[in-house]
């Protein structure tokens, strides 16, 4: 049913664990299987996949298709890992039965959330501003028109 090579990346996986220093850090889920895999991105500032790690919580195509996908974008650019597609996981795998086709989909996915994350954090999209953390005065100028609107 599974090949020798998916046999192979779900008995060793590559590149299993989180990554030190990871810059882009995305995680998703199928919500039909309950499965999760979450990846890990080391970028560099010349925008190259340094290290690349992931966690998968799910079936063992899912931990076969997140291996190879790290290994499929691992020394590349940006550009290269955006590109990976899941038929390209697949094809390296040399195939996975259908009904797993969506395994190798969360794979491509993870990839992509991850490096969605990395623009985020460099935009500080995803940088909670809190009162104590910026020096802004949010909560304060709130609780002070809140008070003053009936009582004053
Ligand atoms: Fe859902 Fe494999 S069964 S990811």
């Amino acid at each position: 049913m599974y090949t020798e090579k998916v046999m192979d990346h779900f008995s060793n996986p590559r590149n299993m664990g989180e990554v030190e220093g990871a810059n882009g850090v995305g995680m998703v889920g199928n919500a039909k299987c309950g499965d999760i895999m979450q990846m890990f991105l080391k970028i560099n500032d010349e925008g190259i996949i340094e290290d690349v790690g992931f966690k998968t919580f799910g079936c063992g195509a899912a931990v076969a298709t997140s291996s190879m996908a790290t290994e499929l974008i691992k020394g590349k650019s940006i550009d290269e890992a955006l590109n990976l597609t899941n038929s390209a996981v697949v094809e390296a795998l040399e195939g996975l039965p259908p009904a797993k086709l969506h395994c190798s989909v969360l794979a491509e996915e993870a990839v992509k959330a991850a490096i969605d994350n990395y623009y985020a954090r460099k935009e500080g999209r995803d940088i909670e501003c809190t009162c104590a953390d910026c020096g802004h005065d949010h909560e304060h100028e709130h609780a002070h028109e809140d008070d003053e609107s009936e009582e004053a």
